[in-house]
């Protein structure tokens, strides 16, 4: 019997995984700066969250959750994404009574959808983001945005279109949706029958719909700019300006609408238009959910945030040729010829090791030759070695694989030699 990975998820090999390593402490590193501190939250919630949060007419809720139900009989989820949990725990944890406002979290893990796998589209995926609750000053909104950019442009990427919204207020969401009723309901038969429904349930939706996406009535559907109060367009032109004082270059689209039902006001993508990057192009996608703390249980308090996964960045990196600058090879590699040579070598590698070098030896018995190939694969800086000649001198023979210099050292300052040549 053998078994194959399911669909949609994928090993991170050696090789493979240092760039994952790499990407992770940018982001951490990003954070510290903004001032954003990690929260942890499990990978499932009850399902009645999502539901909640998410939205029930959204793709996410009806399509692609992994949902179960455990032996005590309670509905489970996955979650397909992050700031659900982020939001329960700081109802949860009353993070609202928090003397520094706005909470500022952020988060990287595994997240869960059922959908049909392609480039860039997983099952299981990483997802980094942040979350800022508490604030309703435009600034913080900026400050989100311009975070997720500086991700993307710190790791060397240039091939970036970011495209903002505003979704409005409830007032001026109601005025549009009514709108967008009067506009399709004629001809609403035109279009596919998840359309149908969410003509009455959430007209907006039909705009993120991907079948009727080149119907004629998609592009003349009322924009919502043309339905923001005074108050809704106040808030997005200062958004804007802040952004333009931060140099974050932008472009306005009315049809951004995004594929969850929590936000309003705010809304924002980061593409990449890097040539060869496949037909999704979403790298980044966020905004603000005002009225979210209180659906989940909470006292009224905006929020704001985004989420981005490492498997499409990676994939950007890659369409635009960047390398990331991960460290490979080992320190020092020790080969040993002869029974003595190979007892003393396990006491080398650990003295080695416990100065905090990394290092390595060999464990097959292999002959001179294999062990310096070993080595060679390892990518070693340096190659001691060791025989029994050598043992009988209490001396090393430390080979500088750069330049291919040799040194006899004595083995009593072995490890500080070794150590101070690789400053
Ligand atoms: P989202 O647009 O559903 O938003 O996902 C955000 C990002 O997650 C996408 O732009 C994409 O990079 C990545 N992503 C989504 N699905 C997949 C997949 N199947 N495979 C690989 N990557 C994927 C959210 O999740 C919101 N929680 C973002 C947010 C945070 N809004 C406010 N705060």
């Amino acid at each position: 019997m053998s078994f194959q990975i399911p669909r949609g998820t994928q090993d991170i090999l050696p090789g493979e995984v240092e760039k994952w390593q790499y990407v992770e402490q940018v982001a951490r590193e990003l954070c510290r700066r903004y001032n954003y501190q990690e929260i942890r939250t499990p990978i499932f919630e009850h399902t009645e969250l999502f539901l909640r949060s998410v939205g029930d007419t959204t793709d996410i809720v009806q399509k692609e959750m992994y949902t179960f139900e455990d032996r005590g009989g309670r509905s489970i989820t996955l979650r397909p994404e992050g700031t659900a949990s982020v939001v329960r725990s700081f109802v949860e944890n009353k993070m609202y009574g928090n003397p520094n406002q706005p909470v500022k979290l952020y988060y990287m893990g595994p997240m869960f959808r059922y959908e049909r796998p392609q480039a860039g589209r997983f099952r299981q995926f990483v997802q980094f983001g942040v979350e800022a609750l508490g604030s309703n000053d435009p600034a913080i909104d900026a400050e989100v945005v311009a975070l997720a950019m500086e991700m993307y442009r710190s790791l060397g990427l240039k091939k970036l279109k970011l495209v903002i919204n505003s979704l409005g207020d409830v007032e001026s969401r109601k005025a549009h949706r009514q709108a967008l009723i009067d506009h399709f309901k004629p001809r609403i038969g035109e279009l596919c029958e998840d359309c149908q429904s969410r003509l009455e349930k959430n007209p907006m939706r039909i705009l993120d719909c991907k079948k009727d996406r080149d119907h004629e009535l998609m592009a003349t559907a009322p924009s919502i700019l043309d339905y923001l109060n005074d108050e809704s367009r106040a808030y997005f032109e200062k958004v804007q300006a802040y952004l333009t004082k931060l140099g974050v270059e932008f472009e306005v689209d009315s049809r951004l609408v995004r594929g969850l039902d929590y936000y309003n006001h705010t809304a924002f993508e980061i593409m990449s238009n890097a040539e060869g990057f496949g037909a999704i192009t979403t790298l980044c996608g966020g905004g603000r959910y005002n009225g979210l703390v209180e659906e989940i249980g909470g006292p009224e308090t905006p929020g704001i945030g985004f989420a981005l996964s490492i498997e499409r960045l990676l994939a950007a990196l890659e369409a635009e040729g960047i390398s990331l600058p991960v460290s490979q090879g080992i320190d020092c590699f020790i080969v040993a010829l002869g029974e003595k040579a190979k007892d003393e070598s396990v006491i080398l590698v650990n003295q080695l090791r416990q100065a905090g070098l990394s290092v390595e030896k060999d464990y097959q018995d292999r002959k001179v030759k294999a062990q310096l190939k070993a080595a060679d694969r390892l990518n070693a800086k340096y190659v001691a070695i060791l025989g029994d000649d050598e043992l009988a001198n209490q001396v090393i023979n430390l080979k500088n694989m750069a330049t291919g210099e040799q040194t006899e050292v004595p083995l009593n300052e072995f490890v500080q030699y070794v150590k101070k040549a690789l400053e």
